[in-house]
């Protein structure tokens, strides 16, 4: 049964393939023909799809293309960079693509400048110190050490100028000489030349920048050999005598005595050698040995007794890059225990910074005075005008409250600073300022030297708080620059910024710091990002290293030294 069954049921399927089975039922056969319309419809309609799709990935993928190019373009743009350090930070491409056409444009222009200043130096004034643009000669202000050259390397490096790099690599490497019979500041040579040649090292590799700052270093390092420990500020780098200038009254000033404990730390991190560490180091215990309560140290100090001698407190002129130490070094060691006494110094002056603080009428401007004995002084310094950007980089360290405190602090000051250039014929600050009741600001010495510090501050503020406003600010000052400063052979400062008559010197630091920081300005925030890289005074960035309690760290871990008992290596982490 069961098998005739299926046998007729299999016939009965057949019947469907003849065609006169359906002329003689015509409902089944407008149904078939729905049903092949429908099925058509169907795959015609996916193969459409696939074809959309395909349209779509190739457009994607020329996209892609683009960007790779605008990329590529942005790289060339800004140089070795990107690839050198951009490459070791987290995410940046995405940052690089996303980018203000403007900041780049404005960088370009500040290149621009770097590069008409370079190549006024290499004609006129290459291996000296210092360019003359107007006289086109060069001058050793700092004992022919190639200051200008030295000061101009990291710059030089992070804005890709490759072939301009390697030019002054040759001269250090085979003509820099530092066997000279010359009385060298201390502070000078450190902040230029060690930092420099430190900055160069981190930035490329290469290890003859290494050896040239261990070199210097080892020339000024007799200096600290007084009975204190606080160093003397002059030597000679041929034969070692170290002593201070007359005008001291043979004392040794606070921020030529304090501004060399980054230089000295890291030469110790990088050649696993502690004696450049330890004498810096000495230095700030015994200043803090006698610490006041409000951090405020005069500028004179005793290399005998190792304490202070009666004299103006200042943020300024011999003040000043101490306190921005104290911070720095806590920085540089990545801001772990420690490295805490220096924050809690730093702090204190903080507060004494704060007592020193004054507003102008009728304008309000926030200022910092000086102080001598108890007597208060309405008088800023624009060199003081790196404080704003140190306030700006120490806040972070505060809670919430202080926090906000010290960043308003900051801003406040840079408005001050912002408005030393702007309240001038020429939009360029003067060396000093004083301030009387009704009267706001008036420019004391009147002369313009080409300074970085309200860019440099302007720098942090931008990095640190993401308002564009101080990019402005920033490029204005710059076009002061370009059209007081610019000459056909260089840039010049000015004698008086009322008159804007030239003088006839390019300041190294001019290369070294007032371009960089307005480069850094308008370039995205992982160039040289503060997570990982310090900026000593000049400007010279230097790669942070991590410190811990009773060690001297080298990059390698056989290089640790470990300078204190292993009980407290070993419970600090
Ligand atoms: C300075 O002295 C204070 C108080 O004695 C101490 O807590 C701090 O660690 C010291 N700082 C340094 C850098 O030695
Ligand atoms: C940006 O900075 C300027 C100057 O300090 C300030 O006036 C302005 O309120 C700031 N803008 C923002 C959005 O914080
Ligand atoms: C510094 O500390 C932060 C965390 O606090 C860490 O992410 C970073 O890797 C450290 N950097 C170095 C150079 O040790």
């Amino acid at each position: 049964m069961g098998k005739n069954r299926s046998s007729s049921a299999a016939a009965s399927k057949w019947r469907y393939c003849n065609p006169g089975y359906y002329l003689k039922r015509p409902k089944r056969l407008a149904l078939l023909f729905i049903a092949f319309v429908g099925a058509s419809f169907f795959i015609w309609d996916r193969q459409t799809l696939v074809r959309e799709y395909e349209v779509e990935i190739s457009q994607l993928s020329e996209e892609v293309n683009q960007l790779k190019s605008t990329l590529e373009e942005l790289k060339s743009i800004h140089g070795d960079v990107f690839k050198s350090i951009d490459s070791r930070s987290s995410k940046p491409s995405k940052k690089v693509i996303s980018e203000d056409p403007l900041d780049i444009q404005r960088r370009e222009k500040v290149k621009d400048a770097m590069i008409h200043a370079w190549s006024s130096y290499e004609k006129y004034a290459w291996g000296h110190d210092e360019l003359q643009p107007q006289s086109k000669n060069g001058v050793d202000s700092f004992g022919g050490l190639g200051a200008t050259l030295i000061d101009a390397l990291d710059t030089l490096y992070i804005m890709g100028l490759e072939e301009q790099f390697q030019r002054a690599r040759e001269w250090v490497a085979n003509t820099l000489d530092f066997n000279k019979d010359y009385d060298a500041s201390v502070f000078e040579t450190t902040i230029r030349v060690v930092g420099g040649l430190l900055s160069a090292y981190d930035l490329s590799g290469d290890k003859v920048f290494l050896e040239k700052a261990k070199d210097i270093t080892d020339r000024l390092l007799p200096a600290w050999n007084t009975p204190s420990g606080i160093p003397y500020n002059t030597i000679n780098l041929a034969h070692g005598n170290a002593r201070n200038p007359g005008w001291t009254g043979g004392n040794s000033i606070l921020a030529d005595s304090g501004t060399e404990q980054l230089e000295f730390i890291a030469l110790s991190e990088r050649t696993g050698d502690p004696k450049y560490q330890r004498v810096v180091e000495k230095v700030v215990e015994v200043l803090n040995g006698t610490y006041p309560d409000d951090g405020l140290l005069p500028i004179y100090i005793n290399p005998h007794s190792g304490t202070a001698s009666y004299s103006t407190i200042t943020f300024g002129a011999m003040g000043d890059s101490f306190y921005e130490y104290l911070l720095k070094v806590w920085v540089q060691g990545n801001r772990t225990s420690a490295v805490r006494g220096y924050r809690e110094m730093w702090e204190k002056s903080m507060k004494g910074l704060f007592s020193l603080v004054r507003r102008s009428t009728p304008s309000s401007f926030l200022y910092i005075c000086e102080k001598s004995g108890d007597m208060l002084t309405d008088k800023m310094d624009e060199l003081a005008c790196f404080a704003p950007g140190m306030l700006a980089l120490g806040a972070s360290g505060y809670g919430q409250t202080d926090s906000q405190k010290y960043l308003l602090l900051a801003e406040e000051l840079a408005w001050t600073c912002y408005n030393f250039y702007q309240s001038t014929p020429t939009k360029l600050a003067g060396e000093n300022y004083f301030f009387r009741s009704g009267q706001d600001m008036n420019v004391g010495t009147s002369w313009n030297i080409l300074r970085p510090e309200t860019i440099e501050s302007l720098f942090y503020l931008w990095r640190l708080t993401g308002n564009k406003t101080y990019q402005e600010w920033g490029w204005n000052i710059f076009q002061a620059f370009e059209k007081n400063s610019r000459i056909e052979t260089g840039y010049v400062g000015l004698k008086d910024v009322n008159t804007g008559v030239k003088d006839n010197m390019m300041q190294s630091f001019f290369l070294a710091e007032t371009l960089k920081y307005l480069y850094l300005l308008f370039s995205p925030p992982s160039v040289i990002s503060l997570d990982e890289w310090v900026f000593n005074t000049e400007a010279h960035p230097l790669r942070i290293m991590a410190r811990h309690t009773g060690e001297i760290s080298g990059r390698s871990e056989k290089r640790t030294i470990r300078i204190r008992g292993r009980k407290e290596g070993k419970f600090e982490g």
